[in-house]
């Protein structure tokens, strides 16, 4: 696409929005060129928020499908639009209900805890949601030592190691995060000695151990912005990423930790697929009231930490 074809996109996205009384939400892996039409572009964390205040009839929700179902969960009377629904989350998809019965069965003494990455119906079996950006604080203050942390391994292995605390995990796993490895952090260091690494909690433990901070998104853009003395940034996580820390940080350097960092589903959202979604109201989001309700009580909990 011209740059021009890019521009005239961008402004009838625009202007279509306006008409439409519509805020565009998007997730920071989202292809630049959508973070630039974006109200709002941020972590699952922030985007929760957001779609909750937003004054507005209609949330386009530019990211994966857990995403858009959270939005319509918080925000029931607004239409919740995804210019491409099956933009999923593999990682949400690793565990059924069944098998969250089935460890509630094994575990009852534990609290159960799900990643915001899962489908509304796991959440619904939750007692607590959590994101990357509060999981970690969220398991401190708890009363409780017992728990049981779905979907994923890592970001459950990851608290459990901070906390101390018993957390039985399952074996889900994000398969873009799970891509990086030592080599690409050894050879990253090499090429820019003076860069320190940041990588994503959903990144194996032994990425994790040879990073020098393990941070969800919206923190990793919070301490590139706000350390003095650090300039430059290895960053394991998703590539778009690094196109809204080098926009929000335009006097530090930031580089991908290795060219695997790919979401293909954060990638099917394409500006057109936008301008599609607005003009024919398509395709709308939707939860199963009984889910909905029971849902809305563990994210709820997930938005009292911060
Ligand atoms: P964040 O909430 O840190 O943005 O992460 C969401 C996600 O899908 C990570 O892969
Ligand atoms: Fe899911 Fe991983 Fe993509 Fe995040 S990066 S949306 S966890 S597949």
């Amino acid at each position: 696409m011209t740059n021009s074809n890019l521009e005239e996109l961008k402004n009838k996205v625009i202007e279509l929005k306006k008409k439409r009384n519509a805020v565009i939400l998007a997730h920071n892996y989202q292809l630049p060129e959508i973070q630039d039409i974006a109200d709002f572009v941020g972590d699952s964390l922030g985007l929760s928020i957001e779609a909750q205040k937003a004054d507005c009839k209609v949330i386009v929700f530019c990211g994966v499908y857990f995403m858009a179902e959270t939005a319509k969960i918080l925000s029931p009377q607004k239409t919740v639009l995804m210019p491409d629904p099956d933009a999923g989350c593999p990682l949400a998809s690793m565990i059924t209900v069944e098998d969250l019965l089935k460890m509630k069965a094994e575990h009852p003494n534990a609290k159960t805890i799900c990643y915001v990455n899962s489908f509304a119906e796991i959440k619904a079996h939750c007692d607590y949601c959590c994101t990357s950006a509060n999981a970690l604080k969220m398991v401190e203050s708890l009363p409780y030592d017992e728990f049981i942390f779905v979907p994923d391994r890592y970001l459950g292995s990851f608290v459990k190691n901070k906390t101390g605390k018993t957390i039985h995990l399952w074996k889900g796993f994000c398969p873009v995060h799970l891509k990086f490895i030592k080599e690409h952090i050894a050879e990253a260091r090499a090429k820019y000695p003076g860069a320190k690494v940041m990588v994503h909690p959903e990144c194996s433990e032994e990425i994790v151990a040879a990073a020098d901070y393990a941070l969800g998104t919206e923190a990793m853009l919070r301490h590139a912005k706000n350390s003095k003395d650090e300039k430059e940034y290895i960053i394991g996580t998703e590539e778009s990423f690094i196109y809204r820390l080098a926009t929000q940080v335009p006097d530090k350097k930031f580089y991908p930790l290795s060219k695997t960092g790919i979401c293909p589903n954060m990638k099917k959202t394409t500006l057109e697929k936008v301008l599609w979604c607005l003009e024919d109201m398509k395709t709308e989001i939707t939860v199963e009231e009984s889910i909905m309700q029971k849902a809305r009580l563990s994210i709820d909990r997930m938005l009292e930490i911060k």
